[in-house]
């Protein structure tokens, strides 16, 4: 772990709102990350932008009878609202859009072409008669060349996760049509020269995971194809050569390069030197199965062409998708969960607990249930978390006026409990750097519920020897958890912490500090309320029904 680090998501397109399916696999798992690395002392920032460009933004905008820029600049606000509610707390949110990122796409083009990366080629654009338009990427549709898999966008097998070099059996996806052939000169990426220093910065990364550099690593045996980065449309980061008037570049050429120029942006009006931060820095790129293709091949390559100027990621976490209620996420069938939405029936805290809890650090796709979600909050985080605080707290205030007390001596219970308190902070610490978060939340939750049993076993309401003792531990134990669940649940865990008599925020802990006994003879509890309102079983059938029409 290195004492600094630049974390992002992958930047959510400024084409609809934020769902749980983009909560679930980016942006929890790496505002969760954040939170820790912060405890932990790393220098972190979290870094993340509206993807602005693309034919879909440019069609949609037209459709609403809004510029481009006037469409993006919507949904680049909304989402960040919807983000900032939902606890996921960028240190900066931009847009690939932004003049910044405009200049350093074009300087890595140019940086590129120098290098002898870029060729310009004459090919066939597909272009549809009936609606007027050439027909980039997801505007074509047709059988992948690869897996046969039918109905697939021209950018992208959903199937095989591959990128095309051409679709058999075109069709326009506005109207069907059999699409015709116009000439056109497009600039091309040569991904080929590559191949073996792709596959060398696989080999040496031990922190990608394990499965998804296997088959990344087939394709690369299987053949890299060279990458079309041009489109001929108005909405786009112009092509800076005379040459290409009217083309712009192809959205994934920009979009991860506002990664870089983001954070330099950020960091630049911070008065640090972006370059040599982003190049000292452990570098992540949390992201969704879908994109794999990207960003363990194009944007590695692109910084390999530029001679590593921008360091290659340490770490591309990689997460599977959501399903609802076992069944694919789709808008258009109103299958899905606006984020918006689902925080107006619960607290932030209720979601990113169930999203944290059932989201493995694999690409094993995880489902939202409306059951499940309801056991587990009811049972693990009101059952187990809330009622040992209340119980722990609720109990000093009551038998001791809430002034915690001073200890007597330790019986073998006693010693196990202060030996929990002591290894919780390495034990969850070393599960969150390996990115096991669900795994290091659990751990949080059979500490809890150690402590549960702790409490009962020592009946400390019959005023026995031992009392004080069982007051003392307990406290601390609520204490600590205050500080260990802050990245998960943040709200929660101000609420513990100001409950328990702190003033300040949490977060101005140290991570360390979870093991440190921090609650003294003498200290004075806060006020004491429940920390979480149950779910009713009656309002989830209500929500499901507004699922559908399935
Ligand atoms: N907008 C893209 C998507 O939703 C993700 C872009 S990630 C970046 O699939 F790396 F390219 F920026
Ligand atoms: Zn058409």
């Amino acid at each position: 772990m290195r004492s600094k680090a630049i974390i992002t998501s992958a930047l959510p397109y400024a084409n609809g709102e934020i769902h749980l399916g983009h909560i679930a696999s980016t942006y929890l798992p790496a505002d969760v990350t954040t939170r820790f690395l912060k405890l932990k002392g790393v220098e972190a920032y979290y870094i993340c932008a509206s993807d602005d460009f693309g034919t879909p933004i440019l069609l949609q905008s037209e459709k609403e009878g809004k510029t481009p820029s006037e469409y993006v600049t919507h949904w680049n606000k909304r989402d960040y609202d919807d983000f900032t509610a939902a606890g996921i707390d960028f240190d900066f949110f931009y847009k690939t859009s932004s003049s910044e990122n405009i200049q350093f796409v074009q300087d890595v083009f140019k940086k590129l072409d120098a290098a002898g990366h870029i060729y310009q080629k004459e090919i066939i654009q597909f272009y549809c008669n009936n609606d007027k338009k050439f027909l980039p990427d997801r505007y074509v549709k047709g059988i992948c060349p690869y897996c046969k898999a039918a109905d697939q966008y021209s950018d992208l097998c959903e199937s095989c996760g591959r990128v095309p070099e051409e679709i058999f059996d075109p069709r326009c996806s506005i109207c069907g049509v059999t699409p015709t052939k116009e000439k056109t000169t497009h600039y091309f990426f040569k991904l080929k020269n590559f191949a073996d220093s792709l596959s060398k910065w696989l080999d040496e990364n031990e922190n990608l995971q394990k499965d998804v550099k296997k088959y990344v690593q087939n394709w690369i045996k299987t053949g890299l194809i060279d990458w079309d980065i041009t489109r001929d449309i108005v909405w786009g980061v112009p092509i800076p050569l005379d040459a290409a008037k009217g083309k712009v570049f192809y959205g994934w050429f920009d979009n991860h390069l506002a990664y870089i120029s983001t954070a330099i942006k950020f960091l630049k009006d911070k008065g640090i030197d972006g370059k040599e931060f982003w190049n000292s820095a452990d570098i992540y790129h949390f992201i969704g199965k879908d994109i794999v293709y990207h960003h363990y091949l194009f944007l590695p390559a692109m910084r390999l062409g530029i001679n590593s100027e921008y360091k290659l990621p340490d770490y591309i976490p990689t997460r599977g998708h959501l399903t609802l209620q076992g069944k694919k996420i789709s808008k258009s069938r109103n299958w899905y969960i606006g984020l918006k939405q689902f925080l107006e029936y619960y607290p932030a805290d209720y979601l990113r607990y169930y999203l944290v809890a059932i989201n493995p650090y694999s690409q094993d796709d995880l489902n939202f249930d409306w059951n499940e979600f309801t056991n587990r909050i009811n049972s693990e985080l009101i059952g187990n978390v809330g009622n040992f605080v209340n119980r722990a707290l609720g109990f000093t205030k009551k038998a001791f006026d809430g002034i915690i007390p001073e200890t007597e001596t330790y019986d073998d219970k006693d010693t196990e409990a202060e030996n929990r308190i002591k290894n919780l902070s390495t034990e969850i610490g070393a599960l969150m750097e390996q990115n096991h978060l669900d795994r290091a939340l659990k751990k949080i939750m059979e500490f809890s519920s150690f402590f549960n049993q702790y409490f009962q076993h020592k009946e400390p309401w019959k005023k026995g020897p031992g009392t004080a003792t069982c007051v003392f531990l307990s406290v601390n134990a609520a204490c600590s958890m205050a500080i260990a669940i802050f990245p998960f649940l943040p709200e929660s865990s101000q609420k513990i912490w100001t409950q328990l008599g702190f003033a300040g925020k949490v977060n101005e802990n140290k991570w360390d500090f979870i093991s440190n006994f921090l609650v003294k003879p003498g200290h004075l509890l806060g006020e004491i309320s429940p920390l979480f309102v149950k779910v009713e079983e009656e309002e989830i059938e209500k929500y499901k029904k507004q699922l559908g029409p399935e």
